[in-house]
């Protein structure tokens, strides 16, 4: 038999038929990771839908005149503090032909300038400037009812909330404090004082970003996957835990208390057969171990994640935000952004380094996030076939209660997704 034409694979390749499971949030077809189509739709319906973004801390433009530029979904977006001090986010797009206006990471300026044809805009997105507006000695020019009202940069309604900056496209999502709900306990209780960076880390995922935002949703991996945690005792399972997760189901964080494990005979049985349990392990240095309780509530580790990619983190003293910036169907960058308090001792702040190392690309506890999310990548292959099994706790949005041995979250994850995305 002859092999199929590359058309005739083409067409058969549109008309594959894509329906979710009839187990619903319960299951996750593998084609949602791998799907081109689905890739364009969540660009549309989820990141430039009525979600908001994280775009930086308020800390990253301090100054009148500051600006930063970030991604939101697949597009360049520009934070800058108006000479007034207020917060403005906007497309970094050229309202002339689409070139980026702003190139660096961050700056200072009084005015964003567009290299290709010198149009200049206010730090609040409006239009400056076009150059040769009228043209030169009587040629050339734009047309005479140029409005340079009509043309400035396209912005995006601006929240900032306890120094995180979010932003959205869309009028119809709701203020942010009520779009997060119970969830913003969690914010307020990290970033409760004016907040300073300490410094950056960036890493490529070679996966889809929805394999990565179900991650820190996941309270069932965190105790079992990373050894660290468990051998050390930063994180156990037979600790004093919890999950809250906001009425929409879009927020979740989860909080661990070192220091308060009550022992049990299923847990005894369980941890032996945990590779992250071992307690015959020692640091030859623990003094990354040794964190102050400074929120004064015994919380070792907070992992708070916002719909649709946004994780802030506690993990003992180190303290960063994470934003997921999709990179293709098949990739993601995530930035790691870590901070501390802007009037703190130098102590804390030397701990928060030290413990930096627990995190980011490389961290001692979290190097096996990414890890697995490329090794599901690998293993789901084109995704044509077979679909996960997300029934921790349950099968529905509320099975599952608060307890940290759920998937509840990654189910409510599901059910928002399939929401916005029409699915
Ligand atoms: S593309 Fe920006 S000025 Fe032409
Ligand atoms: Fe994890």
């Amino acid at each position: 038999m002859n092999s199929p034409t590359s058309t005739q694979a083409l067409a058969s390749a549109q008309t594959v038929v894509r329906t979710w499971p009839a187990e619903g949030v319960a299951r996750a077809p593998y084609w949602i990771y791998s799907d081109a189509d689905i890739y364009l739709k969540e660009q549309r319906q989820i990141f430039q839908g009525a979600n908001w973004h994280y775009i930086g801390l308020e800390a990253e433009v301090p100054e009148p005149g500051s600006y930063k530029t970030t991604w939101i979904g697949e597009q360049s977006v520009l934070l800058t503090r108006g000479e007034d001090g207020t917060l403005h986010a906007m497309l970094n797009r050229c309202a002339h032909r689409g070139n980026m206006v702003c190139r660096e990471a961050f700056g200072t300026a009084k005015k964003l300038y567009c290299v290709y044809h010198a149009w200049s805009y206010q730090l609040n997105g409006d239009l400056s400037h076009a150059a040769f507006q009228h043209g030169l000695r009587g040629e050339g020019g734009l047309p005479k009812d140029f409005d340079k009202a009509d043309h400035g940069l396209q912005k995006l309604r601006v929240a900032s909330y306890f120094g995180l900056v979010f932003a959205t496209y869309s009028e119809a999502t709701p203020p942010f404090e009520e779009w997060v709900g119970v969830v913003a306990e969690g914010i307020r209780r990290v970033c409760h004082k004016p907040l300073k960076v300490l410094g950056y880390d960036t890493q490529r995922i070679h996966a889809n970003w929805k394999a990565y935002h179900e991650n820190p949703r996941d309270s069932y991996h965190a105790n079992i996957l990373h050894t660290f945690y468990g051998t050390f005792g930063l994180s156990r399972q037979n600790q004093e835990s919890g999950m809250v997760l906001d009425t929409t189901g879009k927020h979740v964080y989860f909080y661990t208390k070192a220091g308060t494990e009550k022992e049990g005979k299923d847990f005894q049985e369980t941890s032996s057969t945990l590779r992250s349990v071992n307690d015959g392990l020692k640091l030859k240095d623990p003094s990354i171990l040794k964190w102050t309780d400074e929120f004064d509530d015994g919380v070792s580790v907070q992992i708070l994640t916002l719909y649709p990619s946004f994780v802030l983190h506690q993990i003992a003293n180190s303290l960063a935000t994470r934003q997921l910036i999709p990179r293709g169907p098949n990739e993601a960058d995530l930035v790691w952004t870590y901070f501390g308090y802007a009037n703190e001792d130098d102590t804390l702040t030397q701990t928060r380094l030290m413990q930096a190392n627990l995190a980011g690309s490389a961290g001692m506890i979290s190097v096996e996030d990414a890890a697995v999310c490329e090794m599901v990548r690998k293993a789901v292959g084109d995704g044509q076939t077979g679909e996960s099994f997300i029934e921790m706790g349950g099968r529905d949005l509320t099975s599952g209660g608060s307890h940290k041995l759920s998937e509840r979250a990654i189910r409510n994850f599901w059910h928002n997704y399939r929401e916005d995305m029409g699915l």
